[in-house]
């Protein structure tokens, strides 16, 4: 017989396919049919705090039309939340009721008491483990002492005292030190960055067990990172900054002047599709231009930067709907 069992961060696997959280372990119904498939566990859709206090928000923008109080806030946000936790510890409990792999939670809060509070609720609803989604963007290069690192530290030191199931921390790769570098280094001597060189993606083939080199070239898809960090640091940078990775067309290129890039790096399109995609990328940008009345590159660089859009600090899918 094989086996593919394994014992994995606390909990007893019937083999090693936990599904991550997402869209479909939010219904005991999907569950199921996970468990059904062959999943090993399960991690259910996070419980965002920030969701809650968005649809406070929302409720309080109606129910302020009909009526004001001074205390009116609190208890929308008191109300909001019973009925949104209520709702969450519900479908622990009616998953554990319905599958037999073990059900792991997820909770993603903005506030210290709420990841103790939430934890300790999951936990005496039943879950079999805890996930902390500390998946925050440390973008701010004037976080001071207060980093990624040690608000993991403190908020895993703190829900240990208050839970005894087990928990994991699903993390993000950056850590504070990256835009708080970058920016110092925009003050140093060098005339620009160029963000940012796309690594050696490493690729194992499973037939020899050997390691070999992945896909040398990037895809579109790849513009997101240097265009996210262009986008937050081009605000402060105090040098010029040029985008690399991803940038295929004028697309791209439009894309990186709105984040505010001075220009960009084309690499991996012009193995794709050949030398005649640098004129053609051109004659696009300016038919472009000319159709959005942009007389220079001037007119719209940074038009689409951080300063107003802290949506490039958004790392997570929050609800069901929109953007699935
Ligand atoms: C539609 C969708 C919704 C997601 N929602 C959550 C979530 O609520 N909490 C969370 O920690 N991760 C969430 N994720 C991230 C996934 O759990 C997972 O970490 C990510 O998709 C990378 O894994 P993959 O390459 O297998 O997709 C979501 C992913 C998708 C595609």
């Amino acid at each position: 017989m094989t086996d593919i069992s394994v014992k994995a961060a606390g909990l007893e696997l019937k083999n090693p396919i936990i599904i991550g959280s997402c869209g479909f372990t939010e219904t005991v119904e999907n569950i199921k049919k996970l468990e059904e498939a062959g999943a090993g566990a399960v991690v259910l859709k996070s419980l965002f705090e920030e969701q809650i206090m968005s649809d406070a928000y929302d409720t309080m923008g109606e129910v302020k039309s009909m009526f004001s109080h001074p205390e009116l806030e609190d208890y929308v946000k008191y109300f909001e939340e019973k009925d949104a936790v209520g709702k969450y510890l519900d479908l622990i409990r009616q998953a554990k009721a319905a599958v037999s792999i073990p059900v792991i939670a997820s909770i993603n809060c903005g506030s210290f008491d709420k990841w103790v509070q939430f934890s300790s609720e999951i936990e005496k609803a039943g879950a079999d483990a805890l996930e902390i989604n500390l998946y925050l963007l440390p973008s701010d290069p004037g976080n001071g002492e207060h980093t990624y690192m040690t608000t993991a530290m403190d908020i895993s030191r703190e829900v240990k005292k208050h839970i005894s199931i087990p928990f994991t921390l699903k993390l993000g790769y950056y850590s504070d030190t990256l835009s708080r570098d970058l920016l110092t280094l925009s003050r140093s001597d060098v005339s620009g960055l160029v963000l940012f060189n796309r690594p050696f993606y490493p690729d194992i083939d499973i037939e020899t067990e050997k390691i070999k080199g992945g896909y040398a070239y990037s895809s579109p898809a790849e513009i997101s990172t240097s265009l996210r960090w262009i986008a937050i640091l081009s605000d402060f940078a105090e040098t010029d900054l040029i985008a690399a990775t991803g940038v295929h067309s004028e697309k791209g290129i439009i894309k990186q002047i709105l984040a505010g890039a001075k220009a960009v790096q084309m690499t991996s399109t012009l193995y794709l599709n050949s030398f005649s995609v640098i004129q053609r990328s051109l004659d696009e940008l300016k038919s472009w231009m000319k159709r959005k009345g942009y007389k220079s590159l001037n007119d719209f660089r940074g038009k689409l930067s951080r300063k107003d859009h802290a949506i490039y600090d958004r790392v997570q899918f929050l609800r069901r709907g929109k953007e699935e």
